[in-house]
């Protein structure tokens, strides 16, 4: 009964569940000492969970046209109807109670047998008389039962999750309705974000499930697991993507500088052994060093010359599902992440962002750079005032200013891919910033100008 979805269950099946709950709990209150919670119920307490979130939601019904009248309104912008309606907002994700709302600790005595939990609701303080039925008091009578979701805060000590142990859990699961990034539905903050922002909410839901959809509830699971999921839900990038693709560039110019991570010491291990690179561990680690500036490995700038390995380039996963970028930096070939033969150098959220740069932040560099002569494909006079804005204050107007690196002239003419790498992605850990958000043109205009300074 526990894994049927709620649509399939006949009135039937209701009807019983009902009975078989009244009578399961009047045993367990004849029997105090005895308070387990059957698995059988799991159905019951989920779905009464979903009811304490949003009840309106979850029986789809309409919500009332008042606000509740014990509602206490502090800020009257921030609350609907309808969320003065929930019992969430009274009591609490973790039935914590709230000072604002004159509720303390909810008491699992007299919430959890069902005939005192009709009246309790009936009365005129609750309300709720006519909008819920007896199925929904005995489900809402099996939830306050239950236990109540662990407590994620690491302040408060409790349960700290290992973001790397449930990502299957996620990828297999969670990912068919939220997308791999948590990202797919629109009309909720982005998963990452949201578990950031409200933890126990999250929480709630991982156990219980969202009210009103298919969305399924994982209480059969050892909490610890779920504590796991749920770190790895947290590292889910924002939907400002473009932050997160910028980074993923300055990680692949050079995630050691970025990350401030302990280079390896050995060579990268798909790293031709006779290739120039092979005994500097410090350059065969970089993405760029493998695939080029460009993007196109063996069929670009690094084709020839003193970067050559023959390796092939990364334009073939533009547009691709980030998971599968993130897969394959973890795999034996690239082994930046979680290989037992070496301590992992990158963690898993710059795994996602050098993912996302993959995936969505690459560009076609033949566009706006004539492969071989590397001329850049912009008008210099248009470029020459938003460099001097843009990028004089640190470089100064001749591209010289700065006491570090190269000059900015030399750079644009011999590398033109890696200044335009650099333009959009920013420099690993400077404050250069990173230009994603504006047009092309404008850029190129910019790389063209550097192009003819000293
Ligand atoms: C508008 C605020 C509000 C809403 C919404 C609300 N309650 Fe209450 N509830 C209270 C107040 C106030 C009390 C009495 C103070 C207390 O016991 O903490 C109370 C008491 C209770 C009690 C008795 C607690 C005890 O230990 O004596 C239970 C059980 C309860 N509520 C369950 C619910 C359920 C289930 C819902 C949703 C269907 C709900 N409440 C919605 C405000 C609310
Ligand atoms: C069958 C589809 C489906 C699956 C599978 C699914 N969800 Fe959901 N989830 C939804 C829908 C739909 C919503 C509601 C979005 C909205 O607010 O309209 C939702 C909402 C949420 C919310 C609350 C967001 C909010 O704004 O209130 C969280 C948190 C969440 N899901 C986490 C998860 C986790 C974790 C998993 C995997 C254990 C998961 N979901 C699996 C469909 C799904
Ligand atoms: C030492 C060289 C080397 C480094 C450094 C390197 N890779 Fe690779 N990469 C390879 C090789 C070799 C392949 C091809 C593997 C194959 O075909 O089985 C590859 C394949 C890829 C592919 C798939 C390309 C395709 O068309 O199948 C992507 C994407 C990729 N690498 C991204 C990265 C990123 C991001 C980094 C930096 C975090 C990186 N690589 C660092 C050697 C390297
Ligand atoms: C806030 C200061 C700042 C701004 C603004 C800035 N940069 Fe930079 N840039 C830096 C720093 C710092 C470096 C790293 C220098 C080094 O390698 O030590 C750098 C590096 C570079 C490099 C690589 C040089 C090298 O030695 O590797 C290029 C090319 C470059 N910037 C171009 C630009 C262009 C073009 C603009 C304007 C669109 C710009 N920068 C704006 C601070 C800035």
């Amino acid at each position: 009964m526990a894994t049927h979805a709620r649509g399939s269950v006949s009135q039937w099946d209701k009807d019983r569940l009902a009975v078989v709950t009244i009578v399961l709990t009047l045993f367990i209150s004849l029997n105090m000492s005895c308070a387990v919670v059957l698995a059988d119920d799991i159905y019951s307490i989920a779905r009464g969970g979903r009811l304490f979130d949003n009840w309106i939601l979850e029986n789809k019904d309409r919500p009332p046209t008042e606000n509740h009248p014990q509602y206490q309104i502090d800020r009257p912008s921030m609350h609907s109807n309808e969320s003065s309606w929930r019992c969430v907002s009274c009591h609490g994700w973790k039935h914590e109670g709230r000072i604002e709302q004159g509720t303390g600790v909810l008491k699992k005595a007299k919430g959890s047998d069902p005939g005192m939990l009709a009246s309790i609701l009936r009365d005129g303080n609750h309300q709720y008389g006519l909008m819920l039925s007896e199925n929904d008091f005995s489900d809402l009578a099996a939830y306050i039962q239950a236990d109540i979701i662990p407590s994620i805060d690491p302040g408060a000590g409790i349960i700290v999750g290992d973001p790397e142990q449930e990502v299957k859990l996620y990828a297999t699961i969670c990912a068919n309705c939220h997308g791999d990034n948590g990202l797919k539905l629109n009309n909720m903050l982005p998963l990452g974000t949201f578990a950031r922002r409200h933890p126990e909410e999250t929480m709630h839901k991982i156990f219980n499930g969202h009210p009103g959809e298919r969305m399924p509830p994982f209480r059969f699971l050892e909490a610890s697991r779920l504590a796991d999921l749920f770190a790895y839900i947290q590292t889910l990038p924002d939907k400002n993507l473009l932050a997160s693709i910028a980074r993923g560039g300055r990680l692949y110019d050079h995630w050691q500088k970025e990350t401030g991570a302990q280079p390896p010491t050995s060579r990268h291990p798909a790293y031709p052994r006779q290739a120039p690179g092979a005994t500097k561990p410090l350059t065969n680690w970089r993405c760029k060093e493998c695939h080029g500036w460009d993007y196109k490995g063996l069929d670009g700038a690094y084709g020839r010359g003193s970067h050559r390995t023959d390796i092939k380039g990364i334009r073939a996963l533009a547009g691709s599902e980030p998971q599968e970028v993130m897969a394959l930096l973890m795999d034996r070939n690239h082994r930046y992440h979680g290989s037992r033969w070496f301590q992992a150098p990158l963690d898993l959220q710059d795994l996602i962002d050098l993912a996302n740069f993959v995936s969505y932040g690459q560009i076609d560099m033949d566009e706006y750079i004539v492969p071989i002569s590397g001329i850049a494909k912009g008008n210099p006079e248009q470029g020459k005032d938003d460099f001097n804005a843009l990028c004089a204050t640190c470089h100064g107007k001749n591209g010289k200013d700065l006491a570090t690196g190269r000059d900015i002239g030399d750079v644009a003419r011999k590398n033109p891919w890696e200044a335009l790498h650099k333009i959009r992605n920013g420099h690993p850990d400077e404050a250069m910033p990173a230009l994603h958000a504006l047009d092309m043109t404008f850029l190129v205009d910019i790389l063209a100008h550097a192009q003819t300074l000293p």
